[in-house]
């Protein structure tokens, strides 16, 4: 996928390009799924537009839930990205809607930018920035190319960011409700932008803290356990996701392993802490260019994220506060895997202390067990292909 993305961006010989048109009125509402794209501020671009910036539908960029995302550019050579709805999508319009008003209505550095929409008989689709270097996930599983350690700190705080402002700086606040690796997208400058709006969900009831639905969505792997056995997302359900990738980035494993047999990736870690070596842990794609005592920091903080209740998880305010830490740290001193200085205990590998505390609770707690081995029983999960 990354090969392909870098072939295909020397690539628009030729291409007619168009203007997009009809830019509708700036609006300050914020509606739900159902209000109309009249709330849409971005332009607005025919079926047709469309056909003449992506070539003819020519390039596919990536498959998913909401059907395929296409390679294109606008008249200025700006490249961009076409998520066009599949007829056949699972996905329905509401979602289409929910992603095109939340990305009209709020700005942030870390959130990818829409630059408009298409909405034209049956044809649906969403132009964004267009973000060259792919998903987090692509990084994190791909065995030919690995991201430096400090490059990982900073997609992590950067997510972090996006995720505080949905939650802190949006009036009202929003869930995203689907924060996994593959809804992070990077940049050619590798900075990461949050994706995929079409599951947030805008929270304004009286005590501010939940929003009530009877579906559980997201991704197996990633859902909160508490938001499973109560329906109902809150902000600290996105921190319990965020909490999964963050151990990702660490460790380099999915969220989902499927090694002897199917494990959540916190049960992973816990099981590994608790033995207590921190180097069972982390990525060995990394060795040699990480601060232990800064992994060991992100690992404590994604332990944390992903506390079985709620009410144990930092805000993700706490958490950027936390990452800026690391991130000053690590830019302090960097002392490698391969550096051998067993005088220092405050860098030593062992993590006995910390693990000890925090797997008894996992193994204490049934209900994690299940959660941890076992995506939702019972409940509508969805969607699993975003
Ligand atoms: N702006 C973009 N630039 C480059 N690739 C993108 C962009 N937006 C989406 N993609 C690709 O398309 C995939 C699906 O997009 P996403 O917004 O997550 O929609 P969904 O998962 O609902 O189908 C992403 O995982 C990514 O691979
Ligand atoms: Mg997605």
């Amino acid at each position: 996928m990354l090969r392909r993305r870098k072939q295909q961006q020397g690539s628009m010989n030729n291409m007619t390009t168009i203007k997009p048109q009809n830019k509708e009125e700036m609006s300050t509402r914020h509606g739900g799924a159902s209000d109309s794209l009249r709330l849409v501020q971005n332009r607005r671009f025919t079926y047709k537009e469309l056909e003449m910036i992506t070539n003819g539908f020519e390039r596919v960029l990536a498959q998913g839930g909401f059907g395929r995302v296409y390679d294109g550019f606008l008249e200025d050579g700006t490249q961009v990205a076409v998520k066009l709805r599949s007829h056949s999508s699972k996905q329905g319009v509401n979602e289409f809607l929910t992603e095109a008003q939340i990305l009209n209505r709020i700005h942030h550095k870390n959130l990818v930018t829409m630059i408009g929409y298409c909405k034209d008989g049956e044809y649906m689709a969403l132009v964004y920035e267009y973000m060259s270097q792919g998903t987090l996930q692509e990084h994190i599983a791909g065995s030919d190319r690995s991201l430096p350690w400090r490059q990982r700190l900073r997609i992590a705080l950067e997510y972090a960011q996006g995720l505080e402002y949905l939650h802190k700086g949006c009036n009202p606040p929003l869930i995203h409700r689907d924060v996994k690796a593959t809804n992070i997208l990077l940049n050619a400058r590798l900075e990461a932008k949050i994706a995929d709006f079409g599951l947030s969900k805008a929270f304004n009831n009286h005590d501010g803290n939940y929003v009530s639905t009877n579906t559980i969505v997201g991704t197996p792997g990633y859902v909160d356990p508490e938001y499973q056995a109560t329906v109902q997302p809150t902000t600290k359900s996105d921190v319990y996701s965020f909490g999964v990738v963050l151990l990702e980035l660490v460790t380099g494993k999915p969220a989902l392993l499927s090694e002897m047999e199917p494990m959540n990736i916190i049960h992973w870690v816990r099981q590994r802490l608790a033995r207590g070596n921190m180097e069972d842990v982390v990525d060995v794609r990394m060795h040699g260019g990480c601060n232990v005592n800064v992994v060991s920091k992100v690992a404590e903080i994604a332990l944390n994220c992903t506390a079985l209740a709620s009410a144990q998880r930092p805000t993700m305010a706490d958490v950027v506060v936390q990452l800026q830490e690391c991130m000053e740290l690590d830019e302090g001193r960097t002392r490698d895997f391969n550096t051998d200085d067993s005088n220092n205990d405050d860098s030593s590998w062992n993590y006995n202390a910390y693990a000890s505390g925090q797997s008894t609770d996992v193994s204490r707690n049934a209900a994690f067990g299940t959660e941890l081995r076992m995506p939702t029983v019972g409940l509508r999960l969805a969607p699993t292909t975003r």
